[in-house]
């Protein structure tokens, strides 16, 4: 397989990489990564001189530059996690690239799978595409829930997934979407839940929690989204959908006691602020699809504390990759944190 990788060093991406390189030594991997603010070499520092891995710098709104690299390498197989990413953004910062990036970007890995008969392409994408479910409610998102997104990031990705089950209908290009809950592990840029407490109870500074801390996400390690994704790109039926997550529902409030507790700060760090306008109230994946072909997550529910105390101590054990990105973090983050 010659996998080219969008996004790969991005968080779940340089995980994914990661991945890969260790069940399938033989691929060739070929990261294509535009390098945002979000975006990463460090994260792969360890793997850059593997003769098995390629960087090629590029944006997937550029469909030349697609193109040129999957000519250069021949790639057989594309997976793609380039996005914009963060919820805070999509509504305080510009979302313009939300819409440039999760949708017509998308659009262009398409055509580029399709004018270079690629053997299949995966679009990671989110369940936040489902919209919210209710505290009280008894149900989870099947992969038959209607698209319902009410973050403009969701809105954005949801978008991209349409034009994926567009393509595959009419140009028969063999694509699969997934849709994963919440990932936590080593290499998240420090503006989503976990790392961002992680930083700042590091620093003894207050973690503020939006609203009243009850909302609820599915948490996954992006280890084991990663064997999820290795599975579906050799075992899954292309032009459908696939949920991935390990049903393990937390609110906010469990999740920030647990991190606190790990690091053994205080919960007086918690400052309860303002929510975040139109905040989804819960997700829930049920993953019976993708269960049935075989995947075995190794970070269950039972094993997310496990999960939770390696990834705080990776953030405290590596000091240099934290030390680098909380240099540039403050001024990143001015427009959306205040
Ligand atoms: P991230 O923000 O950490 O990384 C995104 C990567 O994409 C970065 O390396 C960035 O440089 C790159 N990128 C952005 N725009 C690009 C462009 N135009 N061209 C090429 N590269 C570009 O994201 P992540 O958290 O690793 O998420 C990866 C994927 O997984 C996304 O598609 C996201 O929607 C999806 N997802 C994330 C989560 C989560 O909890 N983080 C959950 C479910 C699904
Ligand atoms: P986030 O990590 O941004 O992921 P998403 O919104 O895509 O689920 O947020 C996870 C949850 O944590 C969400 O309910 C919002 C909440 N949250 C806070 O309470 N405080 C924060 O500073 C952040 C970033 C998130």
């Amino acid at each position: 397989m010659k996998l080219m990788v969008a996004g790969g060093a991005g968080f779940i991406g340089s995980n994914f990489i990661h991945y890969m390189l260790v069940t399938h030594p033989d691929y060739e991997i070929i990261n294509f990564d535009k390098l945002t603010y979000a975006g990463n070499l460090d994260n792969l520092k360890d793997i850059e001189t593997n003769p098995h891995y390629h960087f090629e710098q590029g944006d997937i709104t550029d469909l030349d530059r697609i193109n040129e690299v999957i000519k250069k390498h021949g790639v057989t197989h594309l997976i793609n996690f380039a996005a914009e990413t963060h919820v805070d953004r999509s509504i305080y910062g510009g979302i313009k690239d939300f819409v440039l990036t999760n949708s017509l970007g998308v659009q262009m890995l398409l055509d580029a799978a399709r004018a270079n008969s690629l053997e299949r392409m995966v679009n990671v994408s989110t369940d936040e595409v489902y919209g919210a479910l209710g505290l009280d409610e008894d149900r989870k998102f099947t992969e038959d829930t209607p698209i319902m997104p009410n973050m403009p990031y969701a809105a954005a990705k949801a978008g991209g997934d349409l034009m994926c089950h567009a393509y595959w209908v009419t140009h028969k290009v063999p694509v699969i979407v997934t849709h994963c809950s919440n990932n936590y592990g080593p290499y998240q840029y420090p503006e989503k839940l976990i790392p961002f407490f992680i930083f700042k109870a590091m620093k003894d500074e207050p973690v503020p929690v939006y609203g009243d801390g009850l909302n609820v996400r599915d948490w996954i390690h992006a280890m084991d989204h990663s064997s999820a994704l290795d599975i579906l790109l050799h075992k899954g039926n292309v032009g459908e959908v696939y949920n991935i997550g390990v049903d393990n529902e937390r609110n906010n409030l469990e999740i920030t006691k647990m991190v606190l507790g790990i690091l053994g700060k205080p919960e007086s760090l918690m400052t309860y602020v303002q929510d975040r306008p139109g905040h989804d109230r819960r997700y829930a994946i049920d993953a019976t699809k993708i269960l049935s072909l075989g995947w075995t997550p190794k970070y269950t529910r039972e094993m997310f504390e496990t999960g939770l105390k390696e990834t705080v101590q990776w953030y405290l054990d590596n000091t240099a990759w934290v030390d680098k990105i909380a240099a540039r973090m403050s001024e990143i983050n001015q427009h959306i944190k205040g």
